[in-house]
């Protein structure tokens, strides 16, 4: 595997849940493959869950990991082409990248949106950096327009408590496929679209009944909605849904625009109770009596915590497969 974006790049989602499960039985059980390699792990912005787990399932794999936060301990990069540098910036990305591609085997990125200039957000131009001039397999770990890795860890989420609450996987043609519902809600920052872009993208892809539900404006690219049946009518949305996935994102049209602030969107217990009992996921972090009320988080089918745990797991399969073909 070259790269790391789209549902496209892991192939067969049934083979890629099914490896999954191997490497969360057996997470040491590749180590010989990362010998000697070195994955280096670059941040343009902040994070949690995906430096920890990256990291984790690169140490996993047996490789060398080093994480390097651009702009706090690297020189600022100017990302820009055709720019006269005279401001705050000493180094530019096109240096950058063939140096640092150097010095590792697998690069993983993370490089938000700028919520400001949308064709050049939507064409990852600093991803495209990467991709185009370091000649390393690239994983974005949440760039401008996708956060793949969240993406894997859900599903694989998803798939454990279907099979924990039904016995059946998902795919599984003697049973039914669950209702998967992402619904938008409130935040006080405009939040970039990756996570609903790449969610929507491997729903789509699974074999789930997906639907999304977000007030008028909030319409994600068509590229990401595929064939997603699509409600502006939250709690009709969430009518008989197994799984509720909760997201605040930007507006695409007014690009990166905040148009609603509507807190009946908060998904609290009166939302869950419309539900087929549904499991609560969130990517975290999350802003609690923002997006979900603390009675949903807290309850007991809020699946947050494993959510998250399973970050090192697609992680791992990713890696795993970079370093076993990194063409
Ligand atoms: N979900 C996620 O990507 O978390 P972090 O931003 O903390 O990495």
């Amino acid at each position: 595997m070259k790269q790391f974006l789209h549902v496209s790049d892991i192939g067969d989602l049934a083979g890629a849940l099914r490896e999954a499960e191997e490497v969360k039985a057996n997470r040491f059980g590749w180590k010989s493959l990362g010998t000697d390699k070195t994955m280096i792990i670059i941040f343009f912005n902040n994070s949690l869950r995906t430096r920890l787990s990256t990291q984790k399932a690169a140490m996993n794999l047996g490789m060398n990991t080093m994480v390097l936060n651009i702009g706090q301990e690297s020189w600022k990069l100017e990302t820009e082409m055709g720019v006269v540098m005279d401001g705050d910036k000493s180094e530019h990305i096109r240096e950058a990248v063939p140096v640092i591609a150097n010095f590792c085997d697998i690069i993983g990125v993370r490089s938000f949106a700028s919520l400001k200039d949308h064709e050049a957000d939507y064409n990852e131009n600093i991803l495209g950096e990467f991709l185009k001039y370091s000649g390393k397999p690239v994983i974005s770990l949440e760039s401008a327009t996708v956060h793949p890795c969240q993406a894997f860890a859900d599903l694989i989420t998803i798939d454990e408590a279907w099979y924990a609450r039904t016995g059946h996987h998902l795919g599984d043609p003697s049973y039914r496929k669950p209702k998967v519902v992402m619904t938008w809600a409130p935040h006080p920052r405009a939040l970039p679209q990756a996570v609903p872009n790449s969610f929507a993208e491997w729903m789509n892809a699974a074999p789930v009944d997906f639907v999304l539900t977000q007030p008028e404006g909030y319409e994600l690219d068509p590229r990401f909605v595929e064939k997603a049946e699509v409600s502006y009518d939250q709690m009709a949305a969430l009518e008989g849904a197994d799984f509720v996935y909760a997201k605040n994102w930007s507006s695409v049209s007014h690009y990166g625009q905040i148009l609603s602030e509507d807190r009946s969107w908060t998904v609290g217990e009166e939302h869950m109770a419309a539900t087929n009992e549904a499991f609560f996921l969130h990517c975290l972090p999350v802003r609690r009596n923002m997006i979900v009320s603390d009675s949903v988080i807290d309850g007991p089918t809020s699946l947050v915590i494993p959510e998250a745990a399973n970050r090192e797991i697609s992680a791992e399969v990713v890696i795993k497969r970079m370093l076993e073909d990194p063409r």
